[in-house]
């Protein structure tokens, strides 16, 4: 006896079809256009659409940063992914100074397991990428299923690597199969401006801004891309958010080469003029690289719908207002960096993509989901709806409209920087392999009922 869903509409990155689908055991067995109840339970889906659970790759549980903690641990943050549609999250362990990758994988591990509500695996965050650690790689990839290592173009004195550091891990990632993603923004650059702020007393929220400009990701972008392409190697760019990058990005894959980007909700739908809000409420928006002037998100949309930016994350970072983004009230340098976007990364790229006519349900799937599977060697078990794959399915109702806000939010932080949103559709119900965890409004999961993914070997894909 398995689980039918039925009358719904399946979209898939390539296909979107009137079908029946049948759950067994945790796969999709049978997608047909009529399948007989026989004895299984049956759930009706019409006028809704299935889509592949979502697939998050860029996500901050339980990390330490900025002074203090992510306020959203694997207990509340993948269940709030949940209630978004997304069944699977790719998390950054953070390696640090002194440290092990396996030991941060390991202490990743105790973080999660036993706790997540849905799936996950893991990258690196290389805090201090060193001979040793590099050593490692081969290892780590071969071991423990992580193919991915964020190197830091920024954050300097502290994350940031510097150009032979960044160069080395290229060559070596290329020579293992794994995936070198970059935070690619200019750290020298902004060290001095931010220092020059301070000097002057300039020491609101909008000065995060203005002291990390878009010139400073465009060129960080257009290195790293130059150093890849010298290293033979793929790279991924994760949150892009300007037409410096975005079109640095463009370039390289017209010259042939096996660069992808990824951008973030927040990207299309806030702005620079966020940072502008009465009294502190700026803070909310402070992350890095910063938001941009508006009209970046043109760029931005038309990159997505090209396919020339891949990948959709979330950057979930999220902090209270309160008690942890007042850490930097009387120096904008000091606001630990980031927001809280996990629950609603799927939302905003329905609403204001699809919804509103800038892409369609094909794209809107391939950004979420699909394409993340391939990027991360996680396809075709994940990211797909066809017969073998697991039956994670978002039955999506395109009909229901809602309106966005902390108070109603399911992630732990006081702040939402979608607030007073009001955008069409909405799970239904969300199924992870086959058990339903979402049924409207109510979380029926178990706690725990998330596994690792091993992430497999990084092979070059075309979009
Ligand atoms: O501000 C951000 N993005 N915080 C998370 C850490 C990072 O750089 O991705
Ligand atoms: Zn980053
Ligand atoms: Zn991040």
């Amino acid at each position: 006896m398995g689980t039918l869903l039925r009358g719904g509409t399946v979209v898939t990155a390539s296909d979107t079809v009137h079908a029946d689908v049948l759950v067994e055991d945790e796969v999709v067995t049978t997608i047909a256009r009529h399948i007989p109840p026989s004895d299984h339970t049956v759930v009706d889906v019409s006028g809704c659409y299935l889509f592949p659970g979502g697939i998050d790759p860029h996500t901050h549980l339980d990390m330490p940063f900025g002074g203090t903690v992510t306020i959203d641990d694997f207990e509340s943050g993948t269940r709030a992914a949940a209630f978004g549609g997304t069944t699977s999250m790719i998390d950054f362990a953070l390696h640090t100074k002194g440290d092990t990758l396996k030991n941060a994988i390991d202490t990743w591990h105790d973080k999660a397991s036993g706790k997540a509500a849905i799936d996950y695996g893991f990258h690196v965050m290389v805090g201090d990428m060193n001979a040793s650690v590099m050593a490692e790689i081969p290892d780590v990839v071969e071991k423990e299923g992580v193919t991915s290592f964020k190197v830091f173009m920024a954050y300097k004195n502290n994350l940031q690597a510097d150009d032979e550091t960044l160069f080395r891990t290229l060559r070596l990632a290329a020579e293992v199969g794994a995936l070198v993603q970059v935070h690619a923004e200019n750290g020298d650059v902004i060290d001095v401006l931010v220092k020059e702020a301070l000097e002057k007393g300039l020491t609101a929220p909008k000065y995060h801004a203005l002291t990390r400009p878009p010139e400073a990701e465009g060129e960080a972008t257009a290195r790293a891309i130059r150093l890849a392409e010298i290293a033979g190697a793929p790279l991924y760019v994760v949150h892009v958010t300007c037409a410096e990058a975005a079109n640095a990005i463009s370039d390289a894959r017209k010259r042939g080469l096996p660069i992808y980007g990824e951008t973030c909700p927040q990207y299309l739908v806030c702005d620079v003029t966020d940072y502008e809000r009465p009294g502190f409420e700026g803070a909310k928006y402070v992350m890095s690289p910063p938001l941009r002037d508006k009209w970046n998100q043109d760029v931005l949309w038309n990159k997505l719908k090209n396919m020339e930016l891949q990948a959709f994350g979330s950057d979930h970072c999220s902090f209270h207002l309160k008690g942890q983004k007042e850490l930097g009230i009387h120096d904008f340098s000091k606001i630990p960096n980031g927001s809280p976007t996990i629950e609603h990364r799927m939302n905003i790229l329905y609403h204001y993509g699809v919804h509103e006519g800038r892409i369609g349900l094909n794209k809107f799937v391939a950004l979420t989901s699909t394409n993340i599977a391939k990027l991360f060697g996680l396809f075709p078990k994940k990211g797909t709806i066809a017969v073998g794959s697991d039956a994670d399915i978002v039955v999506w109702d395109p009909s229901v409209k809602h309106t966005i806000s902390a108070a109603t939010h399911h992630m732990r932080a006081d702040n939402n920087i979608f607030e007073d949103m009001t955008v069409y559709g909405k799970p239904k119900y969300v199924f992870l392999r086959g058990h339903k965890i979402v049924d409207h409004d109510s979380y029926i999961g178990a706690v725990g009922q998330g596994q690792f993914l091993r992430c497999g070997r990084f092979y070059p894909v075309q979009f």
